[in-house]
């Protein structure tokens, strides 16, 4: 029996092999962030030559690249973002996520809206029917703390202030509970549209073009 951190190894080797396939030198990577996207960048390092050049979605992951000899450039600075791979928290039959349980979202959508393809490599654990058993991280701007919080509870949420904890931009965390997603592209326009939020983690307009699940039988793509 595979454990899961075995399976996020198997979903990051088949990221590997997808990527591997497809470099020039040109080629341009969006690198996520977690602990499955750490995986794939520790896979990277026999590939540096052949890289063009790398986006980090956080500055752990960017720190990390670059200890294997990976460059890493500002996302301003390249044309375009060919393949972007990263982890998830929770996904849909749809390909349509939660992440930013490690608080990196506002980079991770970022990155994600800039990207011709998003590859989103997790362990079957991560998918649901429903999202909104994770709780979603919504990333905050300090001072409008309490009156997000208050508009997220109209919503039908519990936040939670996730403590100690500021973002790679200096903002905070609300982790919203009880929050059932049956219409995500809905909730998620309607907590953008909270002032004094930055980005909330649900990731339906923008959601993976591929998604790469790893269970005891191997991985399998939705
Ligand atoms: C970070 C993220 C991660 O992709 C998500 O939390 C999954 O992490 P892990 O691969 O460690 O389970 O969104 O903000």
């Amino acid at each position: 029996m595979k454990d899961q951190e075995q399976l996020k190894r198997d979903a990051a080797a088949a990221a590997f092999e997808y990527v591997r396939r497809r470099l020039d030198d040109g080629t341009v990577l969006g690198i996520g962030t977690g602990s499955t996207a750490n995986r794939f960048i520790d896979l990277l390092a026999p590939l540096r030559a052949r890289i063009g050049a790398t986006v980090a979605s956080s500055d752990a992951s960017a720190q990390r690249l670059r200890a294997h000899g990976i460059p890493v450039l500002d996302l301003n600075v390249v044309d375009g973002v060919d393949i972007y791979v990263d982890g998830a928290d929770e996904a849909n039959e749809a390909r349509q996520l939660i992440k930013g349980g490690g608080a990196a979202l506002t980079r991770e959508k970022i990155v994600a809206a800039v990207a011709r393809e998003f590859v989103c490599i997790a362990d079957e654990s991560k998918l649901v029917r429903v999202l909104g058993r994770f709780p979603l991280p919504v990333e905050v701007i300090p001072m409008a703390r309490s009156h997000v919080a208050r508009k997220l509870v109209e919503l039908g949420g519990n936040p939670v202030y996730r403590q100690g904890v500021l973002t790679d931009n200096g903002n905070i965390i609300l982790d919203v509970h009880d929050l059932m997603l049956a219409e995500p592209l809905a909730m998620e326009s309607a907590i953008n549209d909270i002032v004094g939020v930055v980005a909330n983690g649900i990731f339906a307009h923008r959601p993976a073009d591929r998604l790469l699940l790893a269970g005891q039988n191997g991985v399998r793509e939705l």
